[in-house]
């Protein structure tokens, strides 16, 4: 029989794969954020500087250049490997699925990204050393190769939401995939939120300046700055909101927890607070104090917009092909892909899994547990912890129960039909569900999976006799 194209899954149990992912991406976004953010900054402040000859900016521009180079390079370069290493353990088909679909566009944000690094290096250690006028352009190099590294992960990240064309998936072709129905809204929404992010982080820069008016012109500078793009980017995210297709809207009014409103609303209030208060009153820029904005910019605004991100394209993890679990769920006639559901269905996961072990290609009372663990771990744990901390634990769903047959008549009715609109449909094997309730309940009550085993034992016999 031929086997499916899963691969060994990683199973995280403290947090979950997914939280892993999701912590990296956190804080890649805010440093590759600030970073492309700041690219865009120091080429209107050295152009200022070029203009109306005023060396103090360009000093600002090599503290700040030089603050990024060890945090945002260093951390943002880290997390930014972090993010391939952790995805393609926890979904190397969603990963194979990018790659295949973007070889040549990713090798162009990589182009695009070593001009970046050598054009930060640059803008910070030539200050002084060219003069004003060739600084400028350097900064405009490095800016417009910093956005255009953006550019293209941002047609990348929608395309893991929803593939640009309906006709992509018969013809392929990766214009059609790349511009999907909110690039652009996304590409302007990030814009704006980037300026935010390197007003806030500039602010930790502009707290140390001595020259107390200097001071002040930068923070009026980034006060606008983040005023500004706060504002513009909460209108954008409105647009955003309105280019998600509906299927998204119906997951996010459902599906999002409950602090994720309140959450944004109060980082966007507490940035406006914070900018107005600075610009009023520079001596309120003070370092720990731009640094704890910079924190809560991470844990409050940051953080829920990666989760929901993560939950809206649910139960796909790219380009509505790949299931979360790996399983390919649909067709791609113009990838040359087949759905893989229809060998699921006939044959159960066990058999068709590379990577088990011989004796749990069949559900017997003796291997019911560790079957039953088998078919969690793939089939559930990118989206639940098996454990009673970290992403949705599976626990949560069946309480204090250990009775095998109801848990398996709601695993059957809630996964089986395909019904839940946030999870792959499974059509699992009879035995595989029961397999998998063995599991359930014995996580509850560990003395479950003896007393099935004592029941069942003598029942199976009976069947495999007369299956035979
Ligand atoms: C694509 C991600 C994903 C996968 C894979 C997944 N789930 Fe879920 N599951 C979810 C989400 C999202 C919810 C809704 C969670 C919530 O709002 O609390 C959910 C809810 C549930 C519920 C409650 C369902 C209801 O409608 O009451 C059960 C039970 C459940 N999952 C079991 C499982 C089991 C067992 C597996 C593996 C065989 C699994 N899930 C695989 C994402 C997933």
């Amino acid at each position: 029989m031929d086997f499916i194209g899963l691969y060994p899954t990683w199973y995280e149990p403290g947090i979950g794969s997914g939280w892993v992912v999701a912590i990296i991406a956190t804080v890649h976004v805010l440093f590759s954020h600030t970073a492309v953010g700041a690219a865009i900054l120091f080429a209107y402040l050295s152009t200022k500087a070029y203009r109306e000859d005023r060396p103090e900016l360009l000093d600002y521009i090599k503290k700040y250049g030089l603050f990024l180079l060890i945090f945002s390079y260093v951390v943002g370069s880290i997390t930014g490997v972090g993010i391939w290493y952790s995805t393609t353990v926890a979904s190397p088909r969603g990963i194979s699925a990018l790659i295949h679909t973007f070889v040549w566009k990713w090798a162009t944000e990589w182009v695009f990204f070593v001009i970046e690094v050598v054009g930060v290096y640059m803008v910070v250690y030539l200050v002084g050393k060219v003069d004003k006028r060739t600084h400028m352009t350097i900064a405009w190099v490095f800016g417009l190769a910093s956005y255009a590294t953006m550019l293209i992960i941002i047609g990348i990240l929608s395309f893991m939401l929803w593939p640009g064309k309906e006709v992509w998936f018969v013809e392929g072709g990766y214009l059609n995939g790349f511009y999907g129905s909110n690039t652009f809204a996304q590409l302007a929404m990030r814009t704006a939120f980037m300026l935010t992010m390197t007003a806030v982080v500039g602010g930790i820069v502009a707290a140390r300046i001595k020259d107390p008016a200097f001071k002040k012109e930068m923070s009026r500078k980034l006060g606008w700055l983040g005023i500004v793009s706060t504002i513009v980017g909460a209108a954008l995210f409105q647009w955003y909101l309105h280019t998600l297709p509906e299927y998204a809207h119906l997951v996010m009014q459902n599906r999002l927890p409950d602090y994720f409103g309140p959450s944004l609303m109060a980082i966007l209030g507490g940035i406006l607070v914070y900018f107005i208060a600075t610009m009023l009153q520079p001596r309120l820029l003070v370092t720990w104090g731009a640094a704890t904005m910079v924190v809560a910019l991470l844990v409050f605004g940051l953080w829920p917009e990666e989760v929901a991100r993560e939950s809206i394209r649910k139960p796909w993890v790219a380009g509505q092909y790949v299931y979360s679990n790996q399983v390919i769920g649909r067709d791609v006639p113009g990838l040359g892909i087949e759905s893989e559901m229809p060998r699921l269905e006939a044959h159960g996961l066990l058999p068709l899994h590379p990577f088990l072990p011989e004796e749990l290609r069949e559900v017997t009372p003796e291997n019911v547990a560790r079957a039953g663990e088998a078919v969690a771990i793939t089939m559930c744990t990118n989206c639940h912890s098996l454990s009673d901390t970290g992403i949705r634990p599976i626990r949560r769903y069946i309480g204090d129960s250990s009775d095998i047959v109801a848990i398996k008549r709601y695993m059957k009715g809630s996964l089986g039909t395909g019904n839940t609109m946030y999870m792959p449909a499974m059509p699992l094997k009879d035995l595989e569900f029961e397999a998998l309730a063995v599991y359930l309940a014995s996580l509850n009550d560990p003395s479950v999976v003896a007393r099935y085993q004592a029941e069942r034992a003598p029942l199976a016999k009976v069947q495999t006799t007369e299956d035979k």
